[in-house]
């Protein structure tokens, strides 16, 4: 027996934290009957629907690292009929993104089936570093960077330790280009904590995750994750 979000989790629909949601929104049966209380125990061979889907918890897990071109949507159905990051995959698994990157911004996006996965790299506790570079309208001032690592108020609290560092500084065309990394994934984050110094990013690109690069991968490209860099994800797990 198992609780009832993780096999959710396990079977790729969504993250534990998400299924927690489900389950007290009142949205999972458990062999026909609604379960809406924590701490619920379901076995593998239970039918169980979420949201009317009935779920697979035994279904394969796959991995895919993108890399995201601009002008794509990171969801799994847009209500604009714009293209998404799963237009871009071929698959019959039913994955999706782990994480966001907005409509116009590109590089390193991985999408799976395998829920738990998902909850341990979206979870801050895990402290994940994501590389940016960011693109800025203006000249980022020493004192600034200083400000973007030691956190910005965002939406009234403080976004953690970050790194960051000039890569290019264009007089003429009065621009910067900073790496900044961070392990946190609140919305719009990059974007956010340049806006509040001033600075209106004009590009923006994810070069990594964790140890995973877009080396090889061009941009609407995408590659399967092998079995090594999975376990060695999972080895990046602090529980
Ligand atoms: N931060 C942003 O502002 N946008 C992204 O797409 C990713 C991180």
């Amino acid at each position: 027996m198992e609780r009832l979000q993780k096999i959710i989790a396990l079977s790729g629909y969504c993250s534990r934290r998400k299924a927690e949601e489900l389950i007290v929104q009142g949205k999972v049966k458990v062999n026909g009957s609604l379960v809406t209380h924590m701490g619920f125990k379901a076995n593998f061979n239970d039918c169980i629907e979420v949201e009317g889907n009935p779920i697979n918890p035994k279904e394969d897990k796959v991995y895919y690292l993108l890399n995201k071109p601009r002008g794509v949507v990171t969801t799994s159905k847009d209500d604009k009929n714009r293209k998404t990051v799963l237009d871009l995959i071929k698959t019959d698994k039913r994955i999706y993104p782990i994480g966001r990157l907005d409509y116009d911004t590109t590089g390193l996006l991985l999408l799976t089936n395998d829920g738990e996965l998902t909850n341990f790299l979206t979870h801050p506790k895990n402290k994940i570093e994501k590389v940016y570079i960011a693109k800025i309208k203006g000249l980022i001032t020493k004192d600034n960077l200083k400000k973007l690592c030691n956190g910005i108020m965002i939406d009234g609290k403080k976004t953690s330790k970050a790194k960051a560092k000039i890569l290019k500084i264009d007089n003429k065309a009065n621009s910067s280009l900073v790496e900044l990394i961070i392990h946190e994934g609140r919305n719009h984050q990059v974007k956010r904590m340049f806006e509040m110094l001033g600075y209106e990013v004009l590009k923006l690109k994810r070069e990594s995750i964790s140890f995973l690069t877009l080396d090889g991968v061009k941009t609407g490209e995408y590659r399967e994750l092998s079995i090594k860099e999975v376990k060695k994800l999972y080895s990046e797990i602090k529980d």
